[in-house]
């Protein structure tokens, strides 16, 4: 539909930006914090580790000026579960409270929405020791550490989501570092990890509406629409395979408090069905989100999996390069250009995106991550012409008024990444940012910021509400 008239973003608009913990604080070990599973994981050789990242632990205030600067209406960023409770259960530190009270007081003083995440992959790596998702007594712990975050900062945040992209946890644990390849492997215990997150999650949604009754809930899977490669009928059913074990099955559990059928009967014929207890489905359907927050990078095509037995889940090419026997193998798109890192650019994808979430959930959506990672060269003069960022966040940006147009309720955007940050598994070359960080994967340099041609850019595009590109 090609409407002539647009509707515009609406009044009050989150017009944010995100990051995680792990990757833009560093400060891994100070303060009482304790090791979680990405610090304990290895990473791909030359690229940088999490122990400084963009050293925003101790220039937070510098950063939030920044933010404030830009026009961020919203900042979503994660609490680390370690510098709270650094075994992951136990006594709290209060350091880690004190770092994200001042955190939430400085982004209020400059009239900043917090959305806070309360956990961003980094599992307390003490529960990941005793089995960590695996084991019950991690829903006890995620529950307890929720709580404590509902109590100190629940009169300030307004916006909470529960889990960061617990689907990639699952098809790509092991690329992020949330688990060993082992792990990785074993598909039984990982869906058995997974429904164990859907019992935690409803248990903090619901503790969530009882303690915080003027905040917001929701979860926040990757979100992709999955297009089949072709219009043959074995291809289409091969898109819809995928996208209810990719997305339908982590949307349909706090929304509609059931199993997606398509999902739990590719669980039981690959014999990966997790074991459901007596009251967990009586749990999961008593906490319903407030809102849908979702990650959108790129679609996916797939085509019908030809092969027998056949599983691959390769860290060479794109991270959703997933195939399994019978049920769907990933391919590429021919009409989408790719980035550098070789993920696809599909704005229209997004608009696709935006109104299956809506027809099928009818609820608010929150885009918590879209960007564009890039191999950012700072020019001399302290200039960063980011073009390619601008180019590729303002067409999501007109895909999202579309989408506002066509009828979906979408309450903000914040792209990744508001500052500089390392990556999940490909470094810090790999520039996501508004905000330069002056360092490389392993000099520091002077970690100064710089603020980059897309800062300018998006500082207008917020303070015209979307109007000006
Ligand atoms: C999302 C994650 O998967 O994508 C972020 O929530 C991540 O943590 C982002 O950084 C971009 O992915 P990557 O692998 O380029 O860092």
């Amino acid at each position: 539909m090609y409407h002539e008239e647009l509707k515009s973003f609406p009044e009050g608009f989150l017009w944010g930006a995100s990051t995680s913990a792990y990757q833009v604080e560093g400060a891994w070990n100070e303060d009482g914090k304790g090791p979680s599973v990405i610090d304990m994981a290895k990473y791909p050789e030359g690229t940088s580790d999490f122990k400084v990242a963009s050293d925003h632990y101790h220039r937070y205030k510098e950063d939030v000026a920044l933010f404030a600067e830009m026009g961020l209406k919203a900042y979503r960023f994660s609490v680390a579960w370690t510098r709270i409770f650094p075994q992951g259960t136990g006594e709290i530190n209060q350091k880690g409270i004190a770092f994200y009270d001042s955190l939430i007081n400085e982004l209020l003083e400059h009239n900043i929405e917090p959305i806070v995440t309360i956990y961003h992959f980094d599992l307390p790596y003490a529960l990941q020791q005793k089995g960590g998702w695996l084991n019950r007594e991690t829903i006890d712990a995620y529950v307890n550490y929720a709580k404590t975050l509902f109590t100190y900062f629940g009169n300030k945040v307004k916006y909470w989501l529960t889990i960061n992209e617990q689907n990639m946890m699952i098809l790509h644990g092991s690329n992020i570092g949330v688990f060993d390849k082992n792990i990785q492997n074993q598909r039984k215990e990982l869906f058995q990890q997974n429904h164990n997150m859907f019992v935690a999650q409803a248990k903090v949604i619901k503790m969530c509406h009882e303690m915080c009754p003027n905040a917001k809930i929701g979860p926040a899977p990757n979100i992709s629409s999955i297009y089949p490669a072709s219009c043959k009928p074995e291809d289409v059913l091969a898109a819809n395979n995928f996208s209810s074990i990719r997305n339908w099955l982590y949307l349909d559990i706090p929304v509609f408090g059931r199993y997606n059928s398509v999902a739990w009967s590719y669980m039981e014929e690959k014999s990966y069905t997790p074991t459901v207890q007596d009251d967990d489905m009586e749990i999961i359907a008593s906490g319903k989100p407030d809102f849908i927050a979702f990650n959108y990078y790129r679609t996916t095509t797939v085509t019908k999996n030809e092969y027998d037995n056949y599983l691959a889940d390769s860290r060479d090419e794109q991270p959703l390069d997933t195939a399994e026997s019978g049920v769907y193998t990933v391919s590429s798109n021919p009409h989408l250009e790719k980035t550098q890192f070789n993920w696809e650019i599909d704005p229209v994808g997004f608009r696709v995106t935006l109104r299956e979430l809506n027809e099928r959930y009818n609820l608010p959506l929150l885009v918590t991550e879209n960007g564009l990672g890039a191999l950012d060269r700072l020019e001399d003069g302290d200039v960063i012409n980011d073009d390619y960022r601008i180019e590729y966040l303002r067409k999501h940006i007109e895909q999202a008024r579309l989408a506002i147009t066509d009828g979906v309720q979408l309450i903000g955007y914040c792209p990744w990444s508001a500052i500089d940050l390392v990556s999940t598994h490909e470094g810090f070359s790999k520039h996501y940012g508004f905000i330069y960080v002056n360092r490389d994967e392993s000099d520091l340099k002077d970690l100064r910021r710089i603020k980059k041609k897309s800062f300018y850019w998006y500082k207008k595009t917020i303070a015209s509400n979307g109007e000006i590109f």
